[in-house]
């Protein structure tokens, strides 16, 4: 038995040939009213996570979802050089009293919503009860009137990332085939069951050479958190290398609008329709940002 039937993400994994992938509970019913969060983690830098939330947000603009894309990277975030979008303002300027929540969110291609550079959530441990209330308030208003949150978190483990996966309903964690890609998505995936995560958790292979090289990435990961944690990690699907995407981000244009017709594009739009085609799970507790803010304060 793989999870629970009541996942937002469809459970595909394949079968005991690989040959192909198995899909099921897409007949569920959606019954949340606020968005479902799909966190964008991974252990390692540079393997593929802004591209992929950035990417995956435009592919379910474009199915009809209402999307809110969160740049959760503390330092560096680069959602805005993928999508080529110039916010001024990010949630430090709400957390210091600058900017309304309102006045930060930065419309986006496709009629995406962006919220960019959450830095310094270690700030609202600084606001006032009725401060942190004001903002949870805000931001639940903004999760309300989206289908989808997708959070483009920074990498490694450090404990502002694991805050952010652990209050999403998904957890979408992203490794390239290399052995150090792999090892620090696992140490993630560790992080992630330590602190209980009761959500949805799965692994999309980057750039890899092969489907047959995604795939066998994917069990080896998958084999080990079963053997050591006991825990079911997805197959979400693969991106194999494509020039086509570095070609992209060096024209600061995401690749699914540049080049839609690329091997990267299809392989993103596949992940996207997985993931509206799926039924929203109602995860147990207090909602997303409530989450969020606990945890930092
Ligand atoms: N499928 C792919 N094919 C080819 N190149 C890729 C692919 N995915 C990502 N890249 C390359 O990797 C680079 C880093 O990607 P991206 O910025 O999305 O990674 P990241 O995980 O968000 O990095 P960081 O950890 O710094 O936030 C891209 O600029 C691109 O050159
Ligand atoms: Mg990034």
């Amino acid at each position: 038995m793989p999870g629970r039937m009541d996942h937002w993400f469809p459970e595909i994994w394949c079968d005991r040939d690989m040959k192909k992938p198995i899909r099921i509970h897409d007949q569920a019913k959606k019954t949340h009213r606020q968005a479902k969060v799909l966190a964008v983690a991974s252990g390692k830098g540079g393997v593929g996570k802004t591209n992929i939330s950035a990417n995956l947000a435009i592919c379910l603009a474009q199915a009809g979802k209402r999307v809110l894309l969160l740049d959760a990277d503390m330092s560096m975030g680069n959602l805005d050089v993928v999508l080529n979008v110039h916010s001024k303002f990010n949630i430090s300027h709400v957390l210091s009293g600058r900017r309304q929540l309102n006045e930060i969110i930065h419309h986006g291609p496709h009629g995406i919503d962006i919220i960019c550079g959450a830095s310094g959530m270690e700030s609202l441990a600084n606001l006032t009860e009725f401060q942190q209330a004001r903002l949870v308030d805000d931001m639940e208003r903004l999760q309300d009137n989206a289908d989808v949150l997708i959070v483009d978190s920074a990498a490694g483990i450090a404990r502002s990332v694991v805050g952010f996966c652990l209050a999403a309903d998904h957890v979408l964690i992203v490794t390239t085939p290399d052995a150090t890609a792999m090892t620090d998505a696992y140490s993630m995936i560790k992080v992630l069951a330590a602190n209980e995560f009761d959500g949805h958790m799965s692994l999309v292979v980057n750039m890899a050479d092969t489907q047959a090289q995604a795939k066998k990435t994917y069990l080896q990961i998958a084999k080990v958190a079963k053997q050591f944690l006991g825990l079911t990690l997805y197959y979400a699907g693969s991106v194999l290398y494509d020039p086509n995407l570095v070609a992209a981000v060096r024209s600061r244009t995401p690749v699914i609008t540049a080049y839609p017709r690329s091997q990267a594009s299809e392989a993103i739009r596949m992940l996207a329709s997985r993931l509206s085609s799926a039924s929203p799970s109602e995860k147990q507790g207090k909602p997303f940002f409530r989450k969020v803010v606990n945890w930092f304060c």
